[in-house]
């Protein structure tokens, strides 16, 4: 969606991510991170995806839309099947995918209407209640809406909390440099999200013709933002495949996007990762990917749906 519309909506969620809810937020997320920590079985082999990486991030989103927290794994769900390919074990006709995409819209348009009622709340249906500019948004616009808060706060963080323990087990020797000196989690996080780049790409189209290299893409081209192959440019990211968690520029990443619709979730998934890495390191010397992780199906999510991980204290 292209400005002025699209300012306008982003206006009126973007205080969820904004200071005053995200200092709100951080004792809740180690509460929710030391919980899920404190469940894990210490060494044995399970699965990191399913019992951290989306525990955690649907319980986040389940937090931001103050969503019924026994039904959170529809959150989950939904944000699946929004984004997985046919036929990839989800969903098989696009029948089958609008019907549970229905679902979601009924689901969260009577939380929504229970919501305007109710003035005051810092999460994201409340605010779309009572923002002039949401308020009256027809049900297409508004799972629109629903879709593009869920999916982008739940693969993309779950991918990067995957990504993080993949990295790090690549990259011993960065582990225990940060496990000595936690005050390098902030830029580890940054460089994880960099090395893992949870979406490949976003897709705009032209406005105008532009010559890139020598090259000319004419006005009405649709074109892909590689972030996978910029996060990987040797001419800014010295050893780019490497990961790095000195790294200084590690946070001129792309993996959020650029410009007006940069990232708008991307202090809450950095604060979620640096809050993980923050209880983790206090409780394990090691997390230790222990066999081969599974990619997801997917060109566009970077991720992964099974990573196996022993735990040492
Ligand atoms: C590591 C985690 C995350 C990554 C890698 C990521 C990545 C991205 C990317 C690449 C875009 C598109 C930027 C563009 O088109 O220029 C985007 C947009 C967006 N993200 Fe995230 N995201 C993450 C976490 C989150 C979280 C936790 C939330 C929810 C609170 C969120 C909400 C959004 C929204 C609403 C947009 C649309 C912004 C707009 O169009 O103005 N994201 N994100």
């Amino acid at each position: 969606m292209d400005d002025p519309n699209h300012a306008v909506q982003r206006k009126a969620v973007a205080p969820v991510a904004g200071p005053r809810n995200l200092a709100s937020l951080e004792p809740q997320i180690r509460e929710r991170v030391i919980g899920i920590l404190d469940s894990l079985p210490v060494g044995e082999t399970f699965n990191w995806v399913d019992k951290v990486s989306i525990e955690l991030t649907t319980q986040m989103l389940a937090t931001l839309f103050d969503f019924p927290f026994e039904d959170r794994y529809k959150l989950t769900r939904w944000s699946d099947i929004a984004t997985s390919p046919r036929k990839a074990g989800l969903w098989d006709t696009i029948e089958e995918r609008q019907q549970e995409l229905n679902e979601c819209l009924e689901y969260m348009t009577r939380l929504r209407d229970e919501r305007a009622k109710n003035p005051g709340g810092l999460d994201l249906l409340t605010m779309l209640a009572h923002n002039e500019d949401t308020k009256n948004m027809s049900p297409v616009q508004f799972l629109g809406n629903l879709l593009l808060l869920i999916i982008g706060g739940n693969d993309t963080t779950r991918n990067s909390i995957s990504g993080g323990v993949l990295a790090m087990n690549r990259f011993p020797e960065e582990f225990e440099k940060v496990k000595a000196d936690r005050s390098k989690i902030p830029n580890a996080v940054a460089e994880i999200i960099r090395w893992q780049t949870p979406l490949a790409f976003m897709r705009r189209t032209t406005t105008r013709d532009v010559e890139i290299n020598g090259t000319v893409i004419p006005k009405g081209e649709r074109v892909l933002m590689w972030y996978a192959s910029g996060n990987r440019d040797e001419a800014v990211f010295e050893n780019a495949d490497v990961l790095n968690v000195d790294r200084a520029n590690a946070r001129q990443h792309l993996s959020f996007g650029f410009g007006v619709h940069r990232c708008m979730g991307n202090r809450v998934a950095e604060l979620q990762l640096r809050v993980l890495w923050e209880e983790m390191l206090q409780r394990y010397s090691q997390i230790e990917v222990v066999g081969a992780p599974i990619r997801a199906i997917s060109n566009f999510v970077r991720g992964y749906t099974h990573l196996p991980v022993k735990l040492h204290v």
